[in-house]
């Protein structure tokens, strides 16, 4: 499955042809001068973190359409954080390897993308006229450590656990009629270079994996799955509550005990869990033991 080296090239080479096929520019693509529509949502409701609990029940339709906007920008947001951060690992590849390869300018061709992508996440957020939701300052320090990750399984697994999640719950809001159509152009924008990011990345977490002893596959394991329960947490920003009166501390706690909403982070990593399910980044009691925690798995899964 992972392919041998001139394989990893040919794909290299396939995405280089089709990012100089088929991209966007978000400035020119999105019309940003454009009204938001009356009475459209920036989130599908059944995807807005207290959908299905009786807080939600009691919410005004104008409160609902609220507190999705403020997700919205609450996930772009972090969109750009953890591009950022991924930006920090695709530098290091381009650095540490051999500069001409069709690997290399694959990466420096997504650093690219992503930075195109940023951009276009910041000028959603200004559009809305909402604050960008920052991340923990803790996080923010903790983004100097990610260069020293060596670049492995997990790197490229921390790549995929932005990118797959994000991608699997914006392919069903670019097709949705009742989302603003910024939102959706986003979205849509989004999905087809990030397929590009997924495939690169799927080839070179097998790849790496490969050339690794036992231990230093389960580190790379354990340092994915501790990564993954940080998911649920970075995505919603519980300041996003306030919008709606309600204390952040108590919409976070509501949020995360919400079956729906665990639902939605279940369905929003099925396709990376299959793969990291194949690829063998979920092996061992205790990994699994995490991801559970995480709540990306879903319950019934053992
Ligand atoms: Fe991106
Ligand atoms: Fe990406």
């Amino acid at each position: 499955m992972a392919g041998t080296v001139s394989d990893r090239e040919k794909t290299a080479r396939r995405l280089l042809t089709s990012s100089a096929e088929k991209f966007y520019d978000p400035e020119v693509d999105i019309d940003w001068d454009a009204p938001w529509v009356d009475g459209l949502r920036f989130l599908p409701d059944h995807r807005v973190t207290l959908f299905g609990t009786e807080t939600w029940a009691r919410l005004t339709p104008e409160q609902r359409l609220e507190l999705g906007k403020h997700e919205a920008v609450s996930m772009v947001s972090y969109g750009i954080y953890a591009e950022a951060a991924l930006m920090h690992i695709l530098l290091r590849l381009v650095t540490e390897g051999d500069p001409a390869t069709p690997r290399t300018r694959y990466t420096l061709t997504e650093i690219g993308d992503e930075c195109r992508h940023s951009t276009m996440f910041a000028r959603f957020i200004e559009k809305t006229g909402i604050r960008a939701y920052r991340q923990p300052r803790l996080a923010a320090r903790a983004m100097k450590f990610i260069s020293l990750l060596p670049i492995g399984p997990a790197s490229y697994g921390l790549a995929l656990l932005i990118e797959e999640i994000l991608d699997r719950g914006q392919r069903e809001v670019m097709i949705d009629e009742d989302v603003q159509p910024h939102m959706r152009m986003l979205t849509r924008i989004h999905v087809l270079e990030e397929a590009r990011h997924i495939t690169f990345a799927r080839s070179e977490l097998v790849a790496s994996a490969e050339r690794l002893n036992r231990l230093e596959l389960t580190i790379n394991r354990f340092v994915l799955a501790i990564a993954a329960n940080l998911v649920a947490v970075m995505l919603i920003h519980p300041g996003v509550y306030k919008a709606v009166g309600i204390r952040p501390r108590d919409g976070r706690k509501l949020a995360l005990d919400n079956e729906h909403y665990r639902k939605t982070l279940a369905f929003m990593a099925e396709k990376l869990i299959a793969f990291f399910e194949e690829s063998g980044m979920l092996k061992g009691r205790v990994i699994r033991a995490l991801w559970h925690r995480s709540k990306l798995l879903p319950k019934d899964a053992r």
